[in-house]
């Protein structure tokens, strides 16, 4: 994934708190930013000396040469905030290529069902799969619950009913209200674990699915896969994506770290470990310490094109993958369970276990 600098061709609102963002792309270009439905883009701003980077999911159909993603406007949020008052068409802002893996391969002779549970802004990348899913296979039916709190903080009400109008029979959408009656009781309210189990029972019969699409707060992502997995849906049927997590304190680390240690009889937070990270074809080789700084961080004082934007393990930018050594994650909600099987890691939450670690940050 690399960066590059775009120039921003229009900032449109969408809702009272939310804009969308549209990005020129230059031809040169064009092929480094194709995407794939439910990918996302990091963008980096400057800010009183320090670098924000955040990630925005691509709220465009695959294919459809727009570049765009939309941002809600949290209270005090330094990029949201910002990007709602100050950004103007015009203005250029470093990208970063197409990341993320939320997302299926797609095929016209499938006849699939695929459902999606949204809530907030969590619509952006699922309107971009739906969208390319009702394009792409012309059999296949797709199901949506989305929460919001009134009808209007529905970000995209129009492309979504618009979707609907073009596609009756195939695009199902159940918009959930919490703070607006509807007129069936099962759309009133939080779309929170009992109001799911319902659906579950009714509307969206997991039986019935092939595909889940997850995305919103992680309460929310966490509740409806644990309700899927208990009615024996496999995971890796359950695509998520998270869009916040609080970040656990230092403290909380240091003592995961040492349970971790507790665990296992090994003393794996002392000392350091010699870490060979190779990142565009070239390895570094650096000391890592067992605890506290993690490898994603210990790395990018030696290579600045270390690929990040969260630190906080929801962006799955820093994904790498360990090809020697063991390590240890204090937390991951970016990585599927086959990834972790396989051998995948997030560098910003990986620290050395054993004595020397290699990671790929290239497969
Ligand atoms: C894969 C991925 C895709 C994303 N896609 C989108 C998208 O399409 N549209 C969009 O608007 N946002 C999206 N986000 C969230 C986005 O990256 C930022 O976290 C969000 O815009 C807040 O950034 P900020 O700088 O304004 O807030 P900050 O200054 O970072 O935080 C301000 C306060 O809000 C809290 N906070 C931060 N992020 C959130 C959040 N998402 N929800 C609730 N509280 C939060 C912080 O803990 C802090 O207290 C996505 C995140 C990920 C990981
Ligand atoms: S930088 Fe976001 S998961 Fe590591």
């Amino acid at each position: 994934m690399e960066l590059h600098p775009l120039r921003v061709a229009e900032v449109a609102p969408v809702t009272d708190d939310s804009v969308a963002i549209t990005f020129d792309v230059p031809d040169e270009l064009r092929d480094a930013y194709d995407f794939a439905h439910g990918q996302h883009l990091v963008l980096v701003r400057e800010a009183g000396g320090e670098e924000l980077r955040r990630t925005y999911s691509i709220c465009a159909p695959a294919g459809s040469g727009t570049l765009r993603v939309a941002v809600k406007r949290l209270e005090g949020g330094a990029f949201s905030s910002w990007a709602h008052s100050d950004l103007r068409a015009g203005d250029v802002l470093d990208v970063m290529t197409p990341g993320g893996r939320f997302t299926t391969a797609l095929d016209p002779a499938h006849r699939r069902r695929y459902a999606a549970i949204a809530a907030g802004s969590g619509i952006t990348p699922i309107l971009s799969i739906a969208a390319t899913i009702l394009e792409r296979e012309p059999d296949s039916e797709v199901a949506l619950a989305y929460g919001n709190r009134t009808s209007g903080s529905i970000m995209f009400l129009e492309e979504l009913e618009d979707l609907k109008d073009r596609h009756p029979q195939r695009f199902q959408l159940f918009h959930v209200l919490s703070r607006e009656p509807q007129p069936a009781e099962l759309l009133s309210g939080r779309l929170d674990r009992e109001r799911l189990a319902r659906f579950f029972d009714t509307l969206l019969l997991p039986d019935e699915v092939d595909e889940w699409f997850l995305c919103g707060p992680l309460e929310l992502i966490e509740g409806a896969r644990a309700l899927l997995r208990e009615r024996g849906v496999p995971g890796e049927r359950i695509h998520r994506e998270v869009f916040h997590a609080d970040r656990p304190a230092p403290a909380a680390r240091a003592a995961a770290a040492r349970a971790a240690a507790a665990g296992d009889g090994r003393a794996q937070t002392e000392g350091a470990a010699t870490v060979t990270a190779v990142l565009g074809g070239r390895a570094s080789t650096l000391s890592v310490p067992r605890a506290g700084e993690t490898i994603l961080d210990a790395l990018l004082a030696v290579r600045s094109d270390a690929p990040y934007a969260c630190k906080g393990g929801v962006c799955g930018t820093c994904r790498c993958r360990v090809v020697a050594g063991e390590t240890r994650m204090d937390l991951s909600y970016a990585l599927e369970e086959a990834e972790i099987d396989s051998g995948f890691v997030l560098a910003c939450q990986a620290h050395p276990v054993s004595d020397t670690v290699t990671v790929d940050f290239d497969q």
